[in-house]
């Protein structure tokens, strides 16, 4: 564990972000802990995940689109100013020796980056834009993610099959046995099984609440719809 807590002590400014709901949630309720070696934010689209892992991202150090704290390339700067106001409660004495920020949307940017810097021998000896997205993302988190490393990933899922996700949850157990942390945005009920993680679901109101993983909303909806496939769509056609 590297970080163990993140606080918005003012808000700065009105606008994107900081009068979306959940970041005004994280200024009134003092922040947000991490207790576990992974912490997993859930909640619908639009809720804020990406928001907020951003902003953790930048007050960590990492380039806000992705990548090692050793990049520093800018494609667009969408990016939102809140990583600048977070104050991190850092665990005495422990440095990551590594890491990684995962943003879905500018992976492509970040594979661009390695390719450039001649640096594919550390992501599996292929340059990652001539895998599939999925091979990619597994080559990333096989090759690249090491032990002792700080990991904020943005719907990592978004490339993966469910194999691929299974192969994920391994990669990640297998990571934080070896002192490795994960903050990940998530909408898979696989990923959110990771073992040693506290989920926090944003909801509509912007409220962070912690549920186990049977109250996770992604968990009991898809829950209900696999049980019965049929029986749900009857129901979301008639209505
Ligand atoms: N650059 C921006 N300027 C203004 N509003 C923005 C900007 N980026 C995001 N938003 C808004 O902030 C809200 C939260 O967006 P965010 O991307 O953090 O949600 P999310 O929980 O990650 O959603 P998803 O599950 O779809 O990825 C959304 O309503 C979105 O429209
Ligand atoms: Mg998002």
């Amino acid at each position: 564990m590297f970080i163990k807590a993140v606080r918005l002590d003012d808000l700065p400014a009105s606008g994107y972000p900081f009068d979306l709901p959940v970041v005004r949630a994280l200024h009134t309720r003092g922040g947000l802990r991490l207790p576990t070696p992974v912490t997993l934010l859930a909640g619908d689209n639009g809720s804020g995940k990406s928001t907020l892992i951003e902003a953790i991202a930048v007050a960590a150090g990492f380039n806000p689109e992705g990548g090692t704290t050793a990049f520093n390339f800018a494609t667009r700067a969408t990016e939102s100013t809140l990583g600048g106001h977070l104050t991190l409660s850092r665990v005495p004495g422990r440095k990551p020796r590594t890491g990684f920020f995962l943003r879905a949307e500018s992976f492509y940017n970040v594979a661009t980056e390695i390719d450039q810097l001649g640096a594919t021998g550390s992501y599996g000896g292929t340059s990652l834009h001539e895998r599939s997205h999925g091979e990619s993302f597994l080559d990333l988190a096989t090759h690249r993610f090491g032990p002792g490393g700080l990991y904020l990933l943005d719907e990592p899922e978004a490339a993966l099959s469910v194999n691929g996700c299974l192969a994920l949850l391994l990669r990640i157990a297998e990571l934080t046995a070896l002192g490795s942390q994960f903050v990940i945005a998530t909408h898979s009920p696989i990923l959110l099984a990771c073992p040693d993680s506290a989920i926090f679901e944003i909801g509509t109101d912007g409220a962070i609440t912690e549920v186990s993983y049977d109250q996770a909303e992604a968990v009991a909806l898809t829950r209900t719809f696999l049980a019965d496939p049929g029986r749900m769509l009857r129901y979301l056609l008639n209505d």
